[in-house]
């Protein structure tokens, strides 16, 4: 099972991610926290990586690819996975419909989980209020301005995976606005009878 998950910075992709891990039992895959961890160790694609990211905008198509085609190699992914974040332009879906072609595999379902503005601006505040009362490190660009530069590059380069999937027939679009628990029913609903 091959799932993307779509959606702009705060839509609880993250959060939904955990859920389908325990439930499908393939993992998840993201590429925001494979660069944030390529950014604490230092690595030359994480000293790259880390300005770009911490102004929100989009790392390069050739670097995201490449990590991601890595990973699905290692023997957790034979079951499928979860991808969390990537692709995030046309130009990174076509390098995974390559890829994938390549194993003679292709992306089962796309979940588009939409979440109004005020609402991605609200959790926002709430994710950097708990992390601080956590004592944990503010991600460098959980900030209000760099936020908006986030929703932004979405808008313009990663919405327009929409209709390029809607075309493949595999984009299902979710209500991202419920409670945590709703939008998990929303999405077993979607994906019991693909995993089954
Ligand atoms: P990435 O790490 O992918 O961040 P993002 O897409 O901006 O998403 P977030 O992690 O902010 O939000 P989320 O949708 O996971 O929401 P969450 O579950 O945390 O990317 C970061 C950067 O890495 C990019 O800007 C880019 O520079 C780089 N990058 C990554 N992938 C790339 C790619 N493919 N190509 C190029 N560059 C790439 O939820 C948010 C908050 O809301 C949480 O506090 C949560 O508890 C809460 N919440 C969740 N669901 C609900 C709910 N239903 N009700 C109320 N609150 C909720």
């Amino acid at each position: 099972m091959i799932v993307i998950f779509l959606g702009p910075p705060g839509a609880g992709k993250g959060t939904q991610a955990a859920h389908i891990v325990e439930r499908y039992k393939i993992p998840q895959l993201s590429t925001g926290d494979m660069l944030r961890a390529a950014v604490a160790a230092k690595t030359p694609v994480g000293v790259k990586a880390k300005e770009v990211m911490d102004a929100g905008n989009l790392v390069s198509d050739e670097i995201v690819g490449a990590i991601v085609s890595d990973r699905i190699e290692e023997p957790d992914c034979a079951r499928g996975f979860l991808l969390d974040g990537f692709p995030r332009t046309l130009v990174q879906a076509e390098m995974l419909d390559e890829i994938l072609a390549k194993k003679g595999l292709s992306v089962n379902a796309v979940i588009e989980l939409k979440v109004d503005e005020a609402a991605l601006l609200d959790r926002l505040r709430n994710r950097i209020e708990e992390t601080k009362a956590r004592g944990e490190e503010v991600r460098a660009d959980d900030n209000e301005e760099t936020f908006a530069k986030r929703l932004g590059v979405y808008s313009e380069q990663t919405a327009p995976l929409i209709p390029y999937y809607e075309k493949q027939g595999k984009l299902r679009a979710v209500d991202g606005m419920g409670t945590v628990e709703d939008v998990s029913a929303a999405l077993d609903a979607i994906l019991d009878p693909i995993s089954a």
